[in-house]
């Protein structure tokens, strides 16, 4: 099911949909210049962590809801917090975030299943048995309640040791159930949300070494043994002692071509002004490099509330003024005449046109189709965005893969990016009127 039907599906449960349709259009009506809209004109998501308890704070939900395209729950997913004891499941601040996500047109990655940490302590005192029912239960549960509600699940985090051995890190999983319980988390959460993308999630992974290749193996052999995981989650917090790494590319880019997606997750980098906005263009440009780099989200909104608050490692102050690193991860995305824009520093000379027509028509909804067509030169990959009117919604896309920012899709290839000089190609989507026949807006086209 489409992601936009997803978010709306739950809304729909609690009477929300009409609010939540609306507010998504007036939040993607103010946001021309922001990093949500940014990313998603690269066919990126741009997100960050939420704390709960900070949404009752006016400044903190206004960035937030101007500026991201998907939300991460700082701690509130963790098994502490959703499961304390048990087969007894406390979803309320989990909930708020998600509900707060959903009503803004926001997307939610959900963090994290299986984890050593943050763990309460009744799992720990399980036997082998026990525990990989414990596992299980936890996780069809803590899936099952956001079932078709989250684009990207962390299903485990941070399973290796750090250092040069590439050794699996102790936990009462490894010691229990040895090196398999990752492999069994991954294909219980298959079974619980077919629809989200599975990760493997963790720190120190960023650049090429030991232990990024200790996943990358992990990976290679999941894909071969046809183990479902999607994607891997590189956390990126940096700072002095942990730099980003030189061959950060590079490494994104080994594991993109063992055919998983590849997501920025947890990032932030300790510093201040434009050596640490040099830093934060390096961690997008490598992003934007990557195809199969899905999205970014930064470790929180503000300096104030961020874990390493001392380090000011985030891109808002902690008055919610936007410091250097907002204005230079703005430009790497294309943003405020930055790269990829007409007249930009990205911008090439492949080029394409995107127009419009209706091809289909009914009373609750249509279909509409959009021809791609190249310029004067092959292109390798194209860019074309869709707005939608308000209450309008898209209910299934083809020959293409979307990305939703508020009622703006973003559409890239799925199968028909290769297109000779002046040849087409179309993507075709239904759309759903809610009561509104007007047509949508193709923007412009971006080729590579
Ligand atoms: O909620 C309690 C509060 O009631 C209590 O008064 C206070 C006293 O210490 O603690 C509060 O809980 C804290 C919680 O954050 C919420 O603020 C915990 O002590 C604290 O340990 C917890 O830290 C979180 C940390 O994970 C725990 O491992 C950070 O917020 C969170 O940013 C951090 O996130 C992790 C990712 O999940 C995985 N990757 C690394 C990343 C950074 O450590």
């Amino acid at each position: 099911m489409n992601m936009m039907l997803r978010r709306l599906s739950r809304a729909a449960a609690a009477g929300l949909v009409a609010a939540a349709a609306l507010t998504a259009a007036a939040h993607s009506a103010e946001a021309a210049d922001t990093l949500g809209s940014a990313a998603a004109g690269q066919g990126r998501y741009f997100g960050t962590a939420v704390a709960a308890g900070h949404l009752g704070e006016a400044d903190y939900t206004a960035t937030l809801d101007r500026e991201f395209g998907s939300v991460t729950p700082e701690n509130e997913m963790k098994w502490d917090a959703t499961e304390p004891s048990r087969g007894t499941f406390t979803f309320t601040s989990a909930d708020r975030i998600v509900d707060h996500a959903q009503s803004r047109g926001m997307d939610v990655r959900g963090h994290t299943l299986v984890w050593h940490s943050q763990l309460p302590s009744w799992v720990g005192t399980l036997g082998a048995s026990d525990l990989r029912t414990a596992m299980k239960d936890h996780i069809s549960g803590l899936m099952g309640h956001y079932k078709g509600e989250i684009h990207s699940w962390d299903v485990v985090n941070e399973a290796f040791q750090d250092g040069g051995s590439g050794a699996r890190r102790s936990s009462p999983f490894q010691d229990k159930l040895g090196d398999g319980f990752i492999e069994e988390a991954f294909r219980a959460a298959r079974a619980a949300d077919p629809a989200a993308k599975l990760c493997y999630n963790d720190y120190n992974t960023d650049g090429v070494n030991a232990k990024s290749t200790a996943v990358y193996n992990m990976v290679k052999d999941f894909t071969s043994r046809g183990v479902p995981i999607d994607c891997v989650g590189f956390q990126s917090h940096f700072n002095s002692n942990s730099p980003v790494p030189s061959d950060y590319r590079q490494n994104l880019q080994r594991f993109a071509d063992l055919g998983v997606d590849v997501q920025i997750t947890e990032l932030d980098i300790e510093g201040s002004g434009s050596a640490q906005a040099a830093d934060y263009t390096k961690v997008v440009q490598a992003c934007l490099a990557v195809e199969r780099c899905t999205g970014m989200t930064v470790w929180g909104v503000t300096d104030k509330y961020s874990w390493r608050s001392g380090g000011t490692p985030l891109l808002f102050d902690g008055n919610y003024a936007e410091k250097p690193a907002y204005d230079a991860v703005l430009s790497a995305l294309g943003g405020s005449g930055g790269p990829g824009e007409p007249g930009g520093p990205g911008e090439g000379t492949a080029t394409c046109t995107a127009t419009y027509t209706r091809t289909a028509d009914w009373n609750g909804g249509y279909n509409g189709e959009v021809t791609v067509t190249a310029g004067s030169e092959p292109i390798g990959s194209w860019t074309a965005t869709v707005t939608l009117p308000a209450r309008q919604s898209v209910s299934a896309l083809w020959n293409g893969t979307a990305a939703f920012n508020g009622n703006v899709m973003t559409v890239r290839p799925s199968w028909n990016g290769a297109l000779a000089a002046g040849a087409s190609t179309t993507f075709g989507f239904t759309v759903t009127k809610n009561g509104s026949d007007a047509a949508p807006a193709v923007g412009a086209c971006t080729a590579s």
